[in-house]
């Protein structure tokens, strides 16, 4: 049987990441998060990209070693084509495409939103894979969107933000609130401690499967105003309830969504991917959809939702299987669809 050996890299966003996938085993998955962004409370392209071509190389190395062998057992080189940051997608871009040229191997080009929804086949013990047709989800700091999957390369955006990411809805409010960036993974462990139904938010009222989050922030920041008018302490006050009840407002979000894709589709398989995936909220909500829907629901291994590389790594994997390269002239994509 086969023995193919690809290097995956990852560069959209503010990760540097490279991967080494053997068939469709991930041996090893590296990332160089970058904390400079942390104190400007959001992501500084220019900065990304800059930090993107210190860390390229030593992460590649390390992908490598840890992997345990040469760039000369490599088969192919992966990279993410877009969407991204195109300050950032050339750095990956430029590097793959030479590594590629330099051993003569052949180069497959990457779509990072179709990499979030088929990281659901990398080969990981305890993990199921999604059957055909499934619905996809992806929600993280930039993404949100409902894809229907018929087949690997056979995708449609069913449903996505016509705003603010469900991230942004987390990290602006806890901007809002004090917390430090991003502040999901805070509000989150808040909202476990709090009541839900302490404060109403109203959902926004968009038609069909798309998602905008970008009126909550506006509401809560409005709600926070006036609240502290009366209470300047309110916020500390009350902070695990209003965090309870941004995440439920949230998760009715979601929930209202899959729902409906699931009646529109007739699909109950549902695989979601991305940061925002950790929720525990949306999960539970999602083991809730299991009893009183039918769904089934997959979430693949935490390191594989958040933006890493092993994702890239298998889209080339199965490209590779197709025959199906880049050409040496391919550029970045900041805006590449799936
Ligand atoms: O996928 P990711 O690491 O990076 C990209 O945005 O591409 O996602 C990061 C986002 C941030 O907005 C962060 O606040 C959010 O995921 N996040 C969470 C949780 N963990 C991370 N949001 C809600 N609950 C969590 N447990
Ligand atoms: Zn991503």
């Amino acid at each position: 049987s086969q023995n193919i050996y690809i290097l995956g890299i990852e560069s959209s966003c503010d990760d540097t990441a490279a991967s080494v996938i053997h068939n469709g085993k991930i041996l090893s998955n590296v990332i160089a998060n970058q904390k400079i962004h942390e104190a400007y409370g959001g992501v500084v392209p220019e900065l990304a990209s800059r930090a993107h071509q210190q860390n390229i190389v030593p992460v590649v190395d390390q992908a490598l070693k840890q992997a345990g062998i040469t760039k000369e057992d490599l088969h192919a080189i992966a990279f993410t084509r877009g969407p991204g940051l195109m300050g950032s997608l050339l750095v990956g871009t430029s590097f793959a495409k030479s590594l590629a040229y330099g051993l003569n191997i052949p180069l497959i080009d990457v779509n990072h939103m179709q990499a979030h929804i088929l990281a659901h086949f990398i080969d990981e013990d305890g993990f199921e894979k999604p059957p055909f047709p499934f619905l996809g989800m992806t929600i993280s700091g930039g993404h949100t969107q409902i894809v229907k999957v018929d087949n690997y390369f056979d995708m449609d955006v069913i449903g996505e933000t016509i705003d603010d990411a469900i991230g942004e809805a987390y990290d602006k409010s806890g901007k809002i609130l004090g917390l430090g960036y991003p502040a999901g993974p805070e509000i989150d462990k808040r909202a476990q401690l709090g009541n839900p139904k302490a404060f109403k938010f109203t959902k926004p009222k968009v038609d069909g499967l798309n998602f905008s989050f970008s009126g909550l922030k506006t509401a809560i920041l409005y709600f926070i105003q006036k609240e502290i008018k009366s209470n300047p302490n309110f916020i500390s006050e009350h902070l695990n309830d209003i965090c309870a009840s941004i995440q439920y407002t949230i998760i009715g979000i979601v929930i209202d969504k899959l729902k409906l894709a699931a009646k529109q589709t007739g699909i109950k398989h549902i695989a979601i991917g991305g940061g925002v995936s950790a929720n525990s909220g949306i999960r539970n909500a999602l083991k809730e959809g299991e009893n009183k829907f039918g769904w089934t629901t997959y979430v693949p291994k935490f390191e594989f939702t958040t933006d890493n590389a092993a994702m890239i790594a298998i889209v080339g994997y199965l490209k590779y299987l197709e025959g199906n390269f880049a050409k040496q002239d391919v550029t970045a994509s900041a805006r590449l669809k799936i």
